[in-house]
């Protein structure tokens, strides 16, 4: 491999060059990043009329010790639906009420993680034409671990309209499958609504799941794209997500159904939630919103002026004054800087509807009269023809076999150098090379990026998806990351993302591979700076063949403060080309970093192995 490191044939590589692409697919943020432990708190999941299904709450006790039923009582307005509960039992009748109470209790999302010496705040409204005396206890899955309980007792004259209740529970036991339990021994008819339960050590207390938010941050993400994909358009329209349902007090949200990934979210992770995360991540905010059109419907294009109007809205929330309209709501919320909002995607793979081009207008014309600064990104792919419409970037989507990502390291190399710059906002190996997360996939995976850094003149921006994964519920395979109430690892894409962390604003090195393995071999070298300002080199070579392949390296015009990569070489390899970590074993294919002897700075004889990610 010759590698030309003088500065006439470098080139830098954009700060944004590899971020991450956050949807709320396969309950990605309502019961994974996002660390609520209830599930449809609000009780609204089963719809707005009653009576509703309640799911995944569930009762305890029988039908002559309490009638549960749902009514449409809430003080909130937007969420109407709350739990009337009529305990026919009591400790002083003949029908006595069991010693452990009759009531509800929630699982959480398949169980909810409680850890000893840990502090939970549970936060519900109750209301009651009676004296309460209710037991809030956190338990094993079948009620009878008991890790933490708090009793609530109020006369009935300070219940008798909606009332706050909020308690700090301290775990005594760890249980990765535990439930809350709301349960009484007092006879009467007692109302819940908004029902919530939420560990304390949230990054920065600021909502998100410790490990899962580290996870992310080690990527070194320089964007986040949220919150979808298919999530922003809705099968339908009316199940879109649409952000100002999503901002304000938690209680007050009404949630919505997202009916392509066909599961309720309360919404505690909305639009403010979001650009919070990217300001946490220090990555840029991407945000891409409804442009009017759904999978199944799509609104014309002179009617589109209010989803305009909403955009513009949501634009404001995110970087507005505080003393405008919508910057002010976000500065209610904790946040009167603006969040650093730079770019918006018009939309999520519309381009072939038929009212794309006419409502993709009118935001880009809105927006840029209004926002001048703001990069837009159109869903219609440039590559390979220019677009008919004006855009900053262009959306391009691909999913695909191990051995076609591969060549498409490629895909880029004559695509047109005028007009809009290229997102690849979501790209993987999927079908059966894919398996649920295989390092054949992540291998072909990073020849890909590795012709994105090439070609990061023209593809400013890429990020791999789906993100996140609940092992209980995998409406989409494969993951980056896949978790479940209590653990989580990184599949072998997502240790792929990480050998790319140093690439974003890095310099990229002309180089030229000369072997007679460049059907399955493919490099590239870059110089980064590390924070205390020190120059490093890196190669990376993907070698997808059976056979080690023996390589000199050979660098000219390398800067003689440079470090080098001498000293490590990380592998990113495994048994079989098959091979995928689980949560047995997490870290069967991860990188494995060891010392690296070298001689001279400008020529170093390296082995690649077969099947593997190295990187120098
Ligand atoms: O990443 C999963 C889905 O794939 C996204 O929601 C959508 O944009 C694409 O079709």
């Amino acid at each position: 491999l010759f590698v030309d490191a003088s500065t006439g044939s470098s080139r830098p590589i954009p700060d944004t060059l590899f971020g991450i692409f956050f949807e709320e697919i396969n309950h990605a943020g309502a019961g994974g990043l996002w660390a609520e432990l209830v599930s449809n708190r609000g009780f609204e999941a089963g719809g707005p009329n009653v009576p509703s299904n309640i799911n995944p709450w569930a009762i305890i006790g029988n039908e002559t010790s309490l009638i549960v039923s749902t009514d449409r009582s809430s003080c909130f307005d937007r969420n109407k639906v709350a739990l009337r509960m009529e305990v026919l039992c009591d400790s002083q009748d003949t029908n006595i009420c069991p010693s452990e109470g009759v009531g509800i209790y929630n699982p959480g999302f398949w169980g909810m993680n409680i850890e000893q010496g840990k502090s939970y705040k549970v936060v519900f409204y109750v209301r009651s034409t009676d004296a309460i005396n209710i037991d809030v206890s956190l338990t094993g899955s079948n009620g009878l671990q008991l890790l933490a309980s708090a009793n609530i007792v109020a006369p009935a004259s300070d219940v008798s309209d909606w009332t706050r209740m909020e308690v700090l529970l301290e775990a005594k036991g760890t249980n990765h499958n535990s439930r809350l339990q709301l349960t009484t021994t007092q006879k009467g008819v007692i109302w819940f609504d908004q029902v919530s339960a939420m560990p304390m050590d949230t990054y920065k207390g600021h909502g998100f799941r410790n490990e899962l938010f580290q996870m992310l941050a080690d990527i070194k993400p320089r964007f986040i794209r949220f919150p979808g994909g298919c999530f922003v358009e809705g099968e339908w329209l009316r199940n879109a997500f649409r952000w100002k349902e999503t901002i304000g007090p938690w209680e007050e949200r009404p949630g919505h159904f997202g009916d392509v990934w066909m599961y309720w979210t309360d919404d505690g992770f909305g639009h403010f939630e979001f650009l919070q995360l990217a300001e946490d991540l220090n990555a840029l905010p991407v945000w891409v919103f409804n442009n009017g059109i759904g999978h199944q419907d799509q609104v014309d294009t002179a009617s589109v002026l209010p989803f305009v109007q909403e955009a513009l809205d949501g634009i404001e929330f995110a970087r507005g004054d505080p003393s405008s309209k919508w910057g002010s709501v976000r500065a209610e919320m904790g946040h009167p800087e603006p969040f650093n909002l730079k770019y918006v995607a018009v939309g999520n793979e519309d381009c072939g509807k038929k009212n794309y081009r006419g409502n993709y207008l009118k935001f880009y014309d809105a927006i840029k009269r209004t926002y001048p600064d703001i990069q837009i990104i159109s869903n219609c792919d440039g590559s390979s023809r220019l677009l008919d419409h004006p855009a900053d970037f262009y959306d391009f989507h691909v999913y695909t076999s191990a051995s076609n990502l591969f060549s498409m390291a490629h895909q880029f190399d004559r695509t047109s150098r005028i007009g809009p710059k290229a997102f690849v906002s979501e790209y993987a190996v999927t079908g059966k090379d894919a398996g649920t997360g295989s390092l054949y996939a992540a291998l072909a995976e990073a020849a890909f990026l590795i012709g994105l850094e090439k070609n990061s003149d023209i593809v400013q921006m890429a990020s791999y998806a789906p993100l996140f994964v609940h092992a209980n519920d995998r409406r989409w395979n494969p993951d980056a990351i896949v978790f479940n109430s209590s653990h989580a690892y990184g599949t072998p894409s997502y240790w792929v993302q990480r050998f790319f962390a140093e690439s974003s604003g890095a310099t990229l090195l002309n180089s030229t591979l000369k072997t007679n393995s460049s059907k399955s071999l493919i490099a590239s070298a870059i110089t980064w700076q590390s924070e205390d300002s020190e120059t490093y080199l890196r190669i990376k070579f993907v070698n997808l063949g059976n056979s080690s392949v023996y390589l000199s390296i050979i660098v000219n015009g390398l800067d003689s403060n440079s470090k080098l990569i001498g000293s490590t070489k990380t592998v990113l390899t495994s048994t079989n080309l098959m091979d995928e970590n689980s949560f047995m074993q997490p870290g069967k294919v991860a990188p494995n970093q060891t010392d690296l002897l070298i001689g001279a700075l400008n020529k170093i004889n390296v082995v690649v192995q077969p099947f593997s990610l190295t990187s120098f």
